[in-house]
């Protein structure tokens, strides 16, 4: 066994002989909190871990932009469009990050995309859920950007250097989802009587889909203890998913709204909220594509990729011509 004592001198940099020591030189860095850069040695497991939860990361940002896509053209005011369009073309540009962070890990944008479309990829199970009134747009960004960043957060000390610092980026803005989600919700909610009414539904058609965002229960996640182990992860399923429902039942109080579930209770003992069970063949299911739209999701992501073929190949034409004169 091969072990690397790190001190401010050691030169992680030391051409490791074989495998054994590299991997010995990895552990120390991951355990001493340094990040992995893509130039270092990575065991092969670490890069596919990555690849496949950066990957997913991504296409859950670009996909997360079509339920909300939906209500651009009926927002009920310039102000609530200008809103709901900055938070998109957000969602758009942590996609961006997000694709970037993973192709420093050596796979293309265009295999990412590939995977996606034939179904081999996945992205979060909430964006396969139909958003039917205005209010959805105030849950969303309350309930699933709310999520997202607890979620998120964490992961700006994930051990993957790119992506942490992709991460610090976009938990700015998505702080901004999730407080313009809450000021809408909180308007309809002491609004009239048929808005209120609407607030509520939304949540109720929310609740349980948001708390299913952070994966399955701890003992089923097939990832965490080994993501975990190499602080890929910082913080479990089950831990963040308690952190949100104590963060959010106070905050559905303040608008007057009821959480629909009633096994909803405060525990003393363990200074948290008790809370129902999840219907994890639900989850199950909508992680196996057979979401409400998810189809319509797919259908709509693969047909803007095919559509828009010809703004790729204009711009890598250009960027051809543009290299072939300064090459000149
Ligand atoms: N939707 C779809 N698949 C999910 C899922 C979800 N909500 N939760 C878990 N899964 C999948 C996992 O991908 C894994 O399948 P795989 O091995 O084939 O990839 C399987 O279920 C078992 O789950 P694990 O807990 O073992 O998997 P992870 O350790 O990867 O944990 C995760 C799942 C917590 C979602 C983790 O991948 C993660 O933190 N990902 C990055 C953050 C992220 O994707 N956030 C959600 C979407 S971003 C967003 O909401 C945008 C915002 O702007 C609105």
């Amino acid at each position: 066994m091969y072990t690397v004592s790190l001190s401010p001198e050691t030169d992680l940099h030391i051409v490791a002989a074989d495998d054994t020591q590299r991997n010995a030189v990895f552990e120390a860095k991951v355990a001493d909190d340094q990040f992995i850069e893509p130039k270092d040695w990575m065991p092969d497991a670490y890069r596919k871990t990555l690849i496949r939860q950066i990957s997913q990361h991504a296409h859950s940002e670009i996909v997360g932009m079509l339920p909300e896509g939906n209500w651009l053209t009926r927002a009920p005011s310039l102000r609530r469009k200008a809103i709901l369009l900055a938070k998109i073309q957000d969602e758009c540009g942590h996609g961006l990050y997000l694709y970037s962070a993973a192709e420093t890990l050596g796979i293309s944008r265009d295999d990412m995309t590939e995977a996606l479309h034939q179904g081999r990829a996945k992205y979060s199970t909430i964006f396969n859920y139909p958003t039917l009134t205005w209010a959805d747009m105030g849950a969303i960004g309350w309930l699933v950007d709310g999520a997202a960043i607890l979620n998120q957060v964490p992961l700006q000390r994930t051990s993957y250097g790119p992506y942490a610092r992709a991460m610090v980026r976009i938990c700015k803005e998505e702080s901004f989802h999730q407080r313009q989600g809450y000021e809408s919700m909180m308007v309809l909610a002491q609004g009239t009587e048929g808005q209120r009414r609407m607030a509520q539904d939304a949540l109720n058609r929310w609740w349980w889909p948001s708390l299913m965002m952070f994966g399955p229960p701890d003992d089923q996640s097939p990832n965490s203890a080994q993501s975990m182990r190499w602080r890929i992860k910082r913080d479990s399923n089950d831990a963040l998913r308690q952190k949100f429902v104590d963060v959010t039942v106070p905050q559905a109080q303040a608008l007057g709204l009821t959480i629909p579930d009633p096994d909803l209770k405060w525990n003393e003992t363990r200074n948290a909220y008790d809370y129902g069970a999840i219907d994890w063949a639900e989850f199950h299911a909508v992680v196996r594509g057979e979401g409400p739209v998810a189809k319509e999701r797919l259908a709509a992501r693969i047909d803007a990729w095919e559509s828009n073929a010809w703004v790729r190949d204009a711009a890598l034409a250009h960027e051809a011509k543009r290299s072939q004169r300064k090459a000149a």
